[in-house]
């Protein structure tokens, strides 16, 4: 198992001062901004593409972006978001119609890939194409909002994930969306996550720096 990386989700953050706010939460201990793309289609919500990424990399956000798409369909939209600055892409196999195939144009992109897991997305997606994934999302919430409370499902679907990684060996982040607060990431982590999505507990919070820090605290 990696080192524990805490990814803010700036859908929580003050979109009329994005830049501002994301430098702020990554000064306050975030390690990865998590970059959540919705499109009023595969998901009930609209929210920003590669044109806002782009403009955080113009303003002077260098930490890894961690884009999470919920649009249906994937492809056409993958160059676009490496070309404006995209560290990893993660999609979920519903909103395609070659799972095999996005993961190659992804990573022919330059990006690392992930895939993602809706609480009722069964986990055999997995079976052909683990040797090729850097990353597995796990979401504990139905996508589309933030602020929602975590479904206690995904504890046992992280467990299984992280033994499917564990047996194979392979250098797979396990990462897990919705819900997530310094109250109940111990126990999410106890289940085998590495990586954690944080919106509305971090954002919503007056203080940044204490929440990560609370966070930390409870991984140990
Ligand atoms: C939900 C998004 C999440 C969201 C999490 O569809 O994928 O990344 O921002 O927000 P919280 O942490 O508030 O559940
Ligand atoms: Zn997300």
């Amino acid at each position: 198992k990696q080192s524990p990386i805490i990814a803010p989700s700036i859908l929580s953050a003050d979109f009329a001062r994005l830049g501002e706010d994301t430098a702020k939460v990554l000064a306050a201990g975030g390690d990865w901004v998590h970059y959540d793309v919705m499109d009023n289609h595969y998901v009930p919500n609209l929210t920003m593409g590669p044109m806002v990424l782009k403009a955080l990399r113009n303003y002077g956000i260098t930490a890894p972006i961690d884009v999470h798409l919920m649009v249906k369909p994937v492809d056409q939209i993958v160059p676009d978001f490496a070309k404006a600055g995209a560290s990893r892409i993660s999609f979920h196999p519903e909103a395609t119609e070659h799972v095999d195939r996005t993961i190659g144009l992804i990573k022919d992109s330059g990006c690392k890939v992930g895939l993602v897991f809706n609480p009722a997305t069964p986990l055999n997606w997995l079976d052909y194409v683990l040797d090729k994934l850097d990353l597995v999302l796990i979401m504990s919430v139905n996508p589309g909002f933030g602020g929602q409370k975590f479904i206690p499902e995904a504890l046992e679907k992280l467990r299984r994930v992280r033994r499917l990684i564990d047996e194979s060996g392979y250098d797979i982040r396990l990462e897990v969306d919705g819900g997530v607060t310094a109250d109940n990431i111990g126990e999410i982590a106890a289940a085998g996550a590495d990586t954690f999505v944080a919106g509305s507990a971090i954002f919503n919070a007056p203080d940044y720096q204490a929440v990560i820090a609370k966070m930390r605290q409870a991984l140990g």
